[in-house]
């Protein structure tokens, strides 16, 4: 840690470069300098009366009782209404909410709100047929196809709360899901496209609810139109539930709901080997996702074109691809593929043809284009591209200034976001007309929120020094605490310090106020951008019947900003061989997905222990990445290190390309 802690303030001592707003984005900006100095009470205030439409106004602002927040309280309103039908309302049905794009050449689909509201409609009416009503959980496993967009509007019609699991997560994930929320409806199709190859969805979701017994029923969306296997009397095909729907909104009015009522879950790791179902309500989360939105993408909701990148599957997608830019009647772009499919110009190619005047992605993928060589960019007019956002991971001042040459055409200001799934909205960040932009700093807290360092002690660094990343004052759309586990949320959350949030990531304050973001604090590593912690892969690889003991960090990686790496001891004292290691990494892509696959596995007769018994992944951690060791004298047996030391320098990488 401490080598890791003094190489980014080495970084960013270094890093001088400054660009400030251009003049022009200043002028129109949505938000200007006086936003900052707007009070917390007048500024969410009015954005809670203006930004949505409410059934019933709030009475008050907000409650707070430490660590539990309520937003809007005695407000009801419905977030369907909010993001679809009071836009169709106010005559502005034929706005194209959404320009999507296939992966298959040429598939490709205009929506407007008015169709939108269409399909909303006849879906919400063909979930209430098989029993969804206000409060009925419901599980989404999809692509990024528009039904799932519209799958998750029609739950939020009917009122009843949503998980949707990323397509990439195995069955054992999603079961584990629907089970710790109690769903009793899945949501899937057939399957998905990849890269030119199509993904088992049904499959595995069928997998997954033999492991879920609540699950009644399951809608299926015809995406491939590949064989799959249908279940009489438990699943159903959409086409086959809608057809004879009404699609007139009065035929599935918006339920009221209170602003507090629960909106989502989104599944996140921690440190522990079960994913935290983290709590979103209806209120808070919609207004702070469309105020956020609004300002730091400076969004024309007429003029712009504005595509977010994520998958809907992550709360990037869920804040900033679904409910974020339909609240503020945007057009969007949605993408159903890879980036390098068929060509690693797609992304281009795409911004080309609609003319994309926004672009919101993560460094991951900024670092891919960066290996891939710019050329792939300049095969396409990029011209309308007006500003650039970054999120997911502290973003390199290389891959920051490449982003802003070669795909903002030296022009664009980037906006680098620091949230997280639990913060619903984004905290960190700059406005582009106002804010003169570092390289690698995601610098300011939005207006109204109360970001700081904090030292081992609980006291605030103040600028110049670094620490741990707290928040001191609660916001509309922070997590309502973990699904099913109050003490979980008081020991992760609020239990460092007493009464301000502990984010788990280190920042650093410059001598102007500027935040550069750490990175995790803890044992859960950032791979492209997701959240992974190290007990859920240990636990995958110790599943294995092999596997007598495993301990996994993460090393840097050019591309993904941090790579799996597992130590692995195999039971009866056996060596490990190339068939074992990759048997071993199917087996954590089953069991989590493939995100989760490490990069490469050690084998090694021992793991390295303090005396009381725990594993020092410290240590690990600096032979992954190939430093110094780190302090040795708390181990229990010192050789055991340098035998995995030099296990690890003659061992073969199993990287994937
Ligand atoms: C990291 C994604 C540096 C951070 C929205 C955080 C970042 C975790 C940034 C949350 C950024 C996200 N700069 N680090 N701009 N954005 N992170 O829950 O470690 O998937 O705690 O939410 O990503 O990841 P999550």
């Amino acid at each position: 840690m401490a080598t890791e802690t003094s190489h980014a303030i080495d970084t960013m001592l270094l890093e001088e470069r400054r660009y400030p707003p251009p003049e022009e984005f200043a002028r129109q900006a949505n938000a200007k300098p006086d936003i900052y100095d707007e009070s917390f009470d007048a500024f969410w205030e009015r954005e809670g009366r203006e930004r949505v439409t409410w059934f019933e106004p709030f009475s008050k602002l907000y409650e707070w009782e430490p660590p539990y927040a309520k937003f809007f309280l005695g407000g009801t309103l419905n977030v369907c209404f909010n993001c679809v039908d009071r836009h169709v309302e106010a005559g502005k049905g034929s706005k194209v909410a959404y320009h999507w794009e296939g992966e298959p050449d040429g598939d490709r689909r205009e929506i407007t709100y008015a169709d939108l509201l269409k399909d909303v409609v006849r879906f919400a009416n063909a979930l209430k047929k098989i029993g969804v009503k206000k409060g009925t959980p419901v599980a989404i496993y999809m692509g990024m196809v528009p039904e799932l967009a519209v799958a998750m509007l029609a739950c939020t019609r009917i009122g009843a709360p949503h998980t949707v699991v990323f397509g990439g997560f195995s069955a054992d994930s999603l079961s584990g899901r629907m089970n710790d929320m109690k769903c009793e409806v899945l949501i899937t199709q057939d399957e998905a496209w990849r890269r030119g190859s199509t993904v088992p969805l049904k499959k595995t979701a069928d997998e997954a609810m033999a492991a879920a017994p609540g699950v009644k029923h399951c809608v299926v969306l015809r995406r491939t139109g590949n064989d799959v296997a249908m279940q009489d009397g438990r699943d159903h095909w959409l086409h086959e539930l809608e057809d004879g729907m009404s699609d007139d909104p009065s035929s599935c009015p918006c339920e009221p709901m209170d602003s507090e009522d629960l909106l989502f879950l989104m599944y996140t790791s921690g440190t522990t080997a079960k994913p935290k179902g983290i709590i979103h309500t209806t209120a808070g989360y919609l207004v702070g996702t469309s105020t956020t939105h609004h300002y730091i993408f400076d969004l024309k909701r007429d003029e712009d074109v504005y595509w977010c990148a994520a998958d809907i599957g992550w709360i990037t997608g869920h804040s900033y691809i679904v409910y974020g830019p339909l609240c503020n009647q945007a057009t969007s772009v949605m993408y159903e593929g890879t980036p390098d499919f068929p060509d690693k110009d797609r992304w281009w190619d795409i911004v080309e043809r609609y003319k994309v005047t926004i672009l919101y992605t993560a460094p991951t993928a900024i670092r891919s284009h960066m290996k891939w060589g710019p050329e792939y960019a300049q095969r396409h007019d990029l011209a309308s591209l007006r500003l650039l956002g970054s999120v997911g991971e502290p973003i390199n001042p290389e891959a920051w200034v490449w982003y802003r040459e070669h795909i903002g055409g030296d022009r664009t200001p980037i906006v680098d976001t620091w949230w997280q799934t639990e913060t619903g909205m984004i905290m960190i960040t700059p406005l582009p007309g106002i804010t003169t932009l570092k390289p690698g700093s995601a610098t300011r807290p939005f207006p109204g929120v109360d970001a700081a360092a904090y030292d081992e002690r609980g006291n605030e660094v103040g600028s110049g020094g670094g620490g741990y990343l707290v928040l001191k004052r609660p916001w509309p759309s922070m997590l309502r605490g973990i699904f099913g586990d109050d003490q979980r949320y008081r020991d992760t959350y609020w239990s460092k310090y007493e009464d301000v949030y502990f984010a788990g990531d280190g920042a650093r304050i410059d001598q102007d106020g500027d935040f550069w973001l750490l990175g995790r604090v803890d044992d859960v590593m950032n791979v492209s951008g997701h959240r992974i912690s190290t007990i859920e892969v240990e636990s995958a690889l110790v599943d294995h019947q092999d596997v007598a003991e495993a301990a996994v960090c993460s090393r840097a990686d050019a591309t993904t900003g941090e790579a799996i790496v597992a130590y692995v001891t195999l039971k009866g004292g056996r060596d490990g061989s190339v068939e074992k290691l990759e048997e071993l990494r199917n087996h954590v892509a089953k069991k989590i997905g493939a995100i989760a696959k490490p990069a490469n596995i050690v084998f090694t007769p021992e793991l390295p222990k303090t005396r009381s018994g725990k594993i020092m992944r410290r240590l690990l951690r600096d032979v992954a990445n190939q430093r110094q060791l780190g302090d040795t004298t708390t181990l229990a047996d010192p050789t055991v290190v340098e035998e995995i030391k030099s296990r690890a320098e003659s061992e073969q990488s199993g990287d994937e390309g």
